[in-house]
This record gives structure tokens, C-alpha cells and sequence, in this order.
């Protein structure tokens, strides 16, 4: 699965430097060897340059979550909770009340996986 950053938000306090390289930073020493095949990549804007620092969480079979406004050391302290749930959720459909507190009131986005599409368009059980 994938975690990717974006390295063109430049914060709101006046920074110069990027906070997406910090956050990639931090979550790098989050996950842990357990973690396996989680990789962490700096990507261009994601979109929502008014949510900043914004992450994309997804997987190829997975619903892609796309998170905003995001603290270095929170941000990746939460992330990685966030991970670990995803992969032992269907489609990475991680329910609500298991998703850290620090994301619950930053998600953006929740894209269903292409591989998800019931006619009636349900979320995975
Ligand atoms: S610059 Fe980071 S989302 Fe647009």
C-alpha cells in the first residue's frame, strides 16, 4: 500500500521549506519492519491546497483516503495507526470508530476501489 505526501504544500505559518518532507520523514520512523510493503512517497498537489499538509492513503485493491490539514508529529503517529487498521479492513474500509481522532475530523475523501462495485454501491461489510 501506499502513503503518499504532497511535497508542494507550503504550510500556513509563512514556511518556506515544505512540511510534506517532514511529515515523510516522521512517518518513515512511524512504521515499523511489521508493517511490511507500506511504501511512503512524496507526491506533486493533491488538490486541496487549502488542507494542508494533505496525505493519500490507498492500496491497489483499497479505498483510496484523503486526509488534510495534517501536524508532522500527529500526523504520522496517526497515520500509522491508520495503516495498520486499513490492512485488516475489506477494500481498506476502515470503520469510522477505529480511525485515530486526529483523522476522524480531517478525512476529504473516500474513493471506493474499482475492484468495490455493488450496484447498489454499499461500502464492503
Ligand atoms: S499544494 Fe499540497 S495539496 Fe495542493
Amino acid at each position: 500500500m501506499q502513503v503518499s505526501v504532497c511535497v508542494s504544500c507550503r504550510g500556513t505559518d509563512g514556511r518556506t521549506s515544505c512540511p510534506g518532507n517532514d511529515l515523510i520523514a516522521a512517518l518513515r520512523t512511524a512504521f515499523a519492519p511489521e508493517d511490511g510493503d507500506v511504501t511512503v512517497r512524496p507526491v506533486q498537489c493533491l488538490g486541496v491546497c487549502k488542507r494542508q499538509t494533505t496525505v493519500a492513503v490507498t492500496a491497489p485493491d483499497g479505498y483510496t483516503f484523503l486526509v488534510g490539514d495534517l501536524d508532522v508529529t500527529t500526523g504520522a503517529a496517526a497515520l500509522a495507526v491508520f495503516v495498520r487498521a486499513y490492512r485488516q479492513s475489506g477494500y481498506g474500509m476502515v470503520p469510522w470508530q477505529e480511525r485515530p481522532e486526529v483523522l476522524r475530523r480531517r478525512l476529504i475523501a473516500r474513493v471506493p476501489p474499482a475492484s468495490w462495485s455493488p450496484p447498489d454501491g454499499r461500502a464492503p461489510p
